[in-house]
């Protein structure tokens, strides 16, 4: 973003890149991830007020080893190494790394040797995260120790007259007591910012450009539900207002209601131009009896994008498309930082702007983290209830009714997933979560009610925490709200009989089932 102090993280492959980068944000500085060989030109472009060097998972000696560019360090650009990042600056400015006797992995004692800014606040001693193979044996020239920990004596290390600090552990993280601390001190001691950064600054920002980019031609954006959609809807009605038109589609494969709730909140909240295309028959012929996932999402991706053109084809010309793609979205796809491995094909409208012939894409979320996303939707006004609704599947329930998809099935799942909704609401645990839902299993168990033998379906309840959907723990829920989603949904949902907890992690499990 222009104008505004932007501190770069120059990625070196760490799974916290994001996270350094969030944490920058936090302590009020606006903030970017770029590939760790960006040129020192592309670099002092940005007019950046510092950079940090991520960790990495290599090691220096490699002979493929990621590098900097090597001018930053005689910048005079505050610079912050965090674990490889510090070993890649010490090593190539003339100190020794080598790998360290014992790996070092977990929580550490962090020990101050000396005064320094950047660990102002900071006590004497405390705890560290840190999780490295190689160590810094000796500084390179011009170097001063300023921490230790237990087993690695050159934690942290500065040279102040060419503004180069550099730490083996991981103040990102929050297992670092102090970390918080650590990156304030260096955002806004070392680099001075002054903390403008906010996503209700932002909005300024953003209305301007939307302005700027879209002029007085007309936008179009297909509306999931989903928190992205809906915040980037708000923001870009704020800019242009009726030259906005959401598409909203039903294709039956929503949460019970969910289609009415929401065509309330864009008219009603939003005073958004909807156009409303109940495809659910539609979608749910072309389903019927598919059991494969990967196939029921190829059907829900190519369903989409016909509906959806149909519907933008009836518009007058339209030469936006407007999408809620966000900055990890960016991220990954831009090919920084850590790739994950395709496990199961996201059906996004990532395809559209080719297959439909608009002109330009408006991402305005597209430098936001989801917890910013949320933090506008609240600015601009949206409901509480939008701002922390749960991320959503785009095949939706589709693959969660396991094996073959029917219309009644869809309907079941529907009704035990609206009590596990409802009471998850009620007891205060909806908002904690990461996700919760029900999933309807290909399988028959024998029962008894009443005095009678049932045979019916099983289904599973999920709840689990994350950060991201990259990893997820489940959630030890109170037994008793357990007992009272099971007891309802067998006793009010016809056709189920048995309810089963999912306590699997993922890895090694996904969070959803198909
Ligand atoms: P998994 O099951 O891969 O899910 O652990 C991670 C996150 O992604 C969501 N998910 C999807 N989202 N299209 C989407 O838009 C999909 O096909 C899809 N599959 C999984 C899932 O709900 C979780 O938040």
């Amino acid at each position: 973003m222009q104008n505004t102090e932007t501190i770069l993280v120059l990625d070196f492959g760490s799974q916290y890149t994001q996270l350094i980068a969030r944490r920058v944000r936090e302590t009020g500085v606006y903030s970017e991830i770029i590939d760790s060989a960006t040129p020192i030109d592309r670099i002092r472009s940005w007019n950046p007020s510092g950079l940090i060097l991520s960790g990495g998972p290599a090691s220096v000696h490699d002979t493929d080893a990621p590098k900097s560019a090597p001018e930053i360090f005689e910048s005079g650009i505050p610079v912050l190494a965090i674990c490889y990042g510090l070993q890649w600056m010490m090593y190539h400015l003339g100190g020794e790394v080598k790998p360290s006797g014992s790996r070092e992995y977990g929580r550490s004692c962090l020990k101050l040797t000396g005064e320094d800014p950047l660990f102002h606040d900071v006590p004497r001693e405390s705890h560290a995260w840190v999780s490295h193979a190689d160590e810094v044996i000796s500084p390179a020239p011009g170097f001063e120790v300023i921490a230790e920990s237990e087993s690695v004596p050159n934690t942290a290390l500065c040279d102040r007259s060419r503004k180069l600090w550099g730490v083996q552990f991981h103040p990102e993280v929050v297992h670092t007591d102090y970390g918080k601390q650590v990156m304030f001190n260096f955002t806004r001691r070392i680099c001075g910012c002054k903390g403008q950064w906010s996503p209700a600054a932002y909005i300024d920002y953003a209305v301007a450009d939307i302005r700027h980019q879209v002029g007085s031609d007309n936008v179009v954006l297909g509306l999931s539900g989903g928190v992205d959609s809906t915040v980037a809807a708000a923001l870009i009605h704020r800019a242009v207002g009726d030259q906005l038109t959401g598409i909203f589609v039903d294709n039956g494969l929503l949460r019970y209601k969910e289609a009415e709730r929401m065509l309330k909140v864009f008219r009603e909240n939003l005073n958004l131009k909807v156009e409303f295309v109940d495809a659910s028959e539609h979608f749910l012929s072309r389903l019927e009896g598919v059991a494969d996932p990967e196939e029921k999402r190829r059907i829900i991706g190519n369903e989409f994008v016909s509906v959806f053109q149909e519907a933008a084809q009836k518009m007058s010309r339209v030469r936006f498309l407007a999408q809620g793609t966000t900055y990890p979205d960016v991220i990954e796809s831009s090919g920084i930082g850590r790739h994950a491995q395709n496990i199961k094909s996201h059906h996004n409208v990532g395809g559209l702007p080719e297959q439909l012939g608009f002109d330009e894409l408006v991402e305005p979320l597209r430098m936001l983290f989801k917890d910013e996303v949320r933090e506008l939707g609240q600015e601009l006004g949206l409901p509480g209830e939008t701002v922390w609704r749960q991320p959503f599947p785009g095949p939706g329930l589709a693959v969660r009714v396991l094996g073959e998809l029917t219309k009644e099935r869809v309907q079941t799942l529907q009704q035990a997933d609206r009590i596990v909704m409802q009471e998850m609401k009620d007891s205060g645990w909806y908002e904690k979560v990461w996700q919760s839902f029900a999933v309807l299993l290909p399988v028959h168990t024998v029962g008894v009610m009443g005095d009678a033998r049932t045979y019916e379906n099983a289904v599973a309840i999920r709840v689990v925490k994350s950060m991201d959907g990259m990893t997820a723990d489940w959630v030890q829920l109170p037994h008793d709200l357990l007992g009272r989603i099971s007891t309802r949904i067998i006793n009010e949902v016809p056709g189920i009989n048995r309810a089963v907890y999912d306590i699997t992690s993922k890895p090694p499990g996904t969070i959803e089932w198909e």
